[in-house]
């Protein structure tokens, strides 16, 4: 019999984490008085910056300057600085040689950038429901008209709507997530790709959540255009990316006007520059550049399939340890057991999410996202309007993280919180909190009052 990732047992997987992360062993204090290792679950909405990237960066910022701006060393070092992680970006992702590898703030940013180059007239955007809301409100400006498109309860009837509504209406682009940021599920992107091609459209995949959790060939998927944050790709420097074909982003208004995008300009005219500088106008972020390198560099060296495992290990020991907990239900969005990514979608029966939060946080500090992960139609596809939790995982997550989650929601709905929580005007809060953040950290975080004269609650 061969293994599959499902047959790995997965007592035998991801005890220790796969690399070292700033603040992997982070201490945090409890609402008893204790203390505890922080259980990070929640990697999906930002995953903490892996050791090796931080040092990279520690080395380059002695030398951080001016790029493309300045005769100085520092300035001289930067430029070449950022223009190498751009290139090995694109050697990491598989780029085709004609690519843009363009710069961006983060997916958010690098999905609006595309909408803003989508040539007017060349057809409709198509989009799946299940989106995060950077992969659906963007396309409201974009082409002729957004088409968002229900998905069914199956991989195969998902891709039998989408066929018909590439027949129904030309079609420019189709806009698909590479993996769910609710569920973690993964599309079958190759499949999408030969689907919309066949209809003269182009396919964006949103890698947010793919690209921290498998490697990338953007030239074997085939997809034209690919964006991703670096910090859920453990590079949290301010920093994403938008890679693919040149000719729209050559052909298209510069996304932002400013210094660096120009060739030429007169008090009343401008000859734009192409390449990716057209649509990077300003200083550029060599850190956030240099750290999405140096990330890569690190998941890179790993053995091929070694996240994929890493993260099945813990997926499965969350899912079977949620499966034997009355009122605790995982959501999926597809029938059967398909491939995902290390994310689990729950909910708790009788608990709002945020009290399931924040009881998890206070008392057993576990970290996860509670809410509708921006994502409200899938959301309301689901029937969960108030929204459900999230665990995520990654390098740095260890099945110690997963048992005391499991343990923690057993416990939850076995004998309830030993503390009581309200739905203050900052969300769910434990009604007294005595811990002093400011002190704990030794941080200015600017909050007003001491714990003390706190009302969390909003009544006092
Ligand atoms: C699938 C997906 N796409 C896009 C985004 C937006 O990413 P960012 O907030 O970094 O722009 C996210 C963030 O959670 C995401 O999960």
């Amino acid at each position: 019999m061969s293994t599959t990732l499902s047959t790995v047992p997965h007592v035998l997987c991801a005890e220790e984490p796969l690399l070292p992360v700033v603040g992997g062993d982070l201490q945090v204090p409890l609402l008893d008085g204790s203390t505890v290792r922080f259980a990070n679950l929640d990697y999906a909405a930002t995953a903490p910056a892996l050791a090796s990237v931080a040092e990279r960066v520690a080395r380059v910022l002695p030398y951080s300057g001016s790029v493309h701006r300045g005769a100085g060393l520092p300035s001289q070092v930067s430029s070449a600085l950022y223009e190498a992680a751009r290139r090995s970006i694109g050697a990491a992702l598989g780029a085709r040689a004609d690519d843009l590898v363009v710069f961006t703030r983060n997916t958010t940013d690098a999905t609006n950038l595309l909408a803003s180059v989508v040539p007017i007239g060349s057809g409709d955007v198509l989009t799946l429901d299940l989106e995060h809301h950077a992969n659906l409100l963007p396309w409201h400006r974009a082409g002729d008209g957004h088409r968002c498109v229900a998905h069914a309860d199956t991989v195969d009837g998902t891709f039998e709507r989408l066929e018909a509504e590439l027949r129904r209406r030309p079609v420019a682009l189709l806009a698909l997530t590479g993996a769910s940021n609710v569920t973690g599920e993964l599309l079958p992107i190759r499949r999408a790709v030969a689907l919309a091609h066949a209809h003269g459209a182009r396919v964006f995949v949103d890698a947010a959540q793919l690209a921290p959790h498998r490697a990338i060939d953007l030239a074997a998927i085939g997809a034209d255009y690919l964006a991703f944050s670096g910090h859920k790709l453990y590079a949290p420097y301010g920093s994403g990316v938008l890679v693919g074909r040149r000719d729209w982003l050559d052909a298209a208004e510069p996304y932002l006007a400013g210094g660096g995008a120009v060739r030429e300009v007169t008090t009343t005219a401008v000859e734009w520059t192409t390449g990716p500088a057209r649509h990077e106008a300003g200083t550029p972020n060599l850190v956030g550049a240099v750290a999405i390198a140096a990330a890569f560099e690190a998941l890179g060296a790993l053995q091929p399939e070694a996240r994929e495992t890493h993260e099945e290990a813990l997926r499965q020991r969350v899912l079977d340890g949620l499966a034997a907990i009355d009122g605790v239900d995982a959501l999926r969005i597809w029938e059967g057991d398909g491939e995902a990514i290390g994310v689990v979608a729950f909910a708790v029966d009788g608990y709002a999410p945020g009290h399931v939060g924040a009881y998890l946080s206070a008392e057993h500090g576990i970290g996860v996202r509670d809410g509708r992960f921006c994502a409200h139609p899938l959301l309301a596809r689901f029937g969960r309007t108030a929204g459900a939790l999230r665990a995520s995982f990654g390098v740095g997550s260890r099945a110690e993280d997963a048992d005391r989650l499991v343990e923690a929601l057993r416990r939850l709905v076995e004998e309830g919180p030993r503390h009581a929580y309200c739905d203050g005007p900052a969300g769910w809060v434990p009604e007294q909190d005595p811990r002093d953040l400011a002190a704990w950290t030794g941080l200015e975080l600017g909050l007003d009052t001491a714990p003390a004269t706190r009302s969390p609650c909003g009544n006092g």
